[in-house]
């Protein structure tokens, strides 16, 4: 197994680490347009490797994509990420370009490969990914719904005082301030439905909270976070490269579920090696529903400023 992160800023490098120190691949390449960069960190970890166990041979390359020939999955995080105070859809001038560039250079080298998209606005960039290559669809993921999910179970254990590993929370929608839906309703600890462990006010509260959990920690750390969205990404190629048909909330493209179509928005999905392989159409309640359509149209007038 072959795999590549694109962009080695704090999320790229924290997501190499990831699929590094589980060895998740063979051979892991990290590529970055700034001289020298994935040279130093390719040789910084592989430095820690000795006392870490990890056996992956890293590879840094300076925007040459022929290191990265023949990639079975490709992370791009490249962008700039926001500020303090930013929405993550303000980056789509810039990212866009950066994202589309990127997407064409890994697929004339890894013509199979399947992309997990992480820079922002994600799910536009994810559409944009998919829209440029001309993929089937199946093969291009956005990761946001992991990130909020795993952000939604962090606010959960803090008011239920439990194990994060037994709590089952999903978030869907967009990966947005705004526009992001934690599915309270169906959150489980260990099988007992929270709403019968918290009460109303509380759970809002959680909710309010994962939906800002990004912009918080933004402006905590001066630039948007990376533990979190660098351990999603790499959560999602060990779901590919093991094949482990897991259950993850993604920004996938519709066709028809959900009631949306041309449009690539956070839905519960199975990841294996084919990148993902089914959508899971949940019954909504009426109100999630709602919340669902308001988000699928904020995604589709963000697409509408993509230049395709
Ligand atoms: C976040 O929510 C980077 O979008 C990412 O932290």
């Amino acid at each position: 197994m072959k795999v590549t992160v694109v962009g080695a800023g704090a999320v790229g490098a924290t997501c190499a680490d990831n699929i590094a120190r589980k060895e998740l691949c063979e051979e892991l390449v990290m590529l970055d347009i700034k001289e020298g960069i994935t040279e130093g960190k390719a040789m910084d970890f592989l430095q820690s490797a000795a006392l870490l166990g990890s056996d992956t041979k890293i590879i840094g390359s300076t925007n040459d994509y022929k290191k990265t020939a023949g990639s079975n999955v490709v992370v791009i995080t490249s962008g700039i990420p926001r500020k303090p105070g930013m929405t993550r859809e303000e980056l789509i001038g810039i990212n866009a370009g950066i994202v589309k560039d990127v997407t064409s250079n890994i697929l004339q080298h890894s013509p199979e490969a399947i992309i997990v998209v992480i820079s922002n606005p994600m799910d536009t960039m994810t559409y944009l990914a998919l829209r440029s290559s001309g993929l089937p669809k199946n093969r291009i993921i956005g990761m946001g719904g992991l990130l909020d999910s795993s952000r939604f179970k962090y606010f959960l254990s803090q008011e239920l005082n439990c194990s994060m590993q037994d709590l089952h929370a999903m978030v869907i929608g967009g990966h947005g301030d705004t526009t992001m839906i934690p599915l309270t309703r169906l959150a489980t600890l260990n099988c007992i439905p929270v709403s019968t462990l918290l009460d109303d006010a509380t759970l809002k509260k959680v909710a309010a909270d994962t939906m800002v959990g990004g912009a918080t920690l933004t402006k905590l750390l001066g630039t948007s976070a990376w533990y979190a969205p660098g351990a999603a990404g790499a959560t999602l190629v060990e779901a590919i490269v093991r094949d482990e048909k897991k259950v993850i909330p993604c920004s996938v493209m519709l066709d028809g579920e959900y009631g949306h179509k041309d449009i690539c928005i956070g839905v519960p999905v199975v990841i294996g090696k084919n990148g993902w392989e089914k959508i899971i159409d949940l019954k909504l309640n009426e109100e999630e529903q709602a919340a669902f359509d308001k988000s699928a149209d904020a995604g589709r007038n963000m697409n509408q400023a993509l230049q395709l």
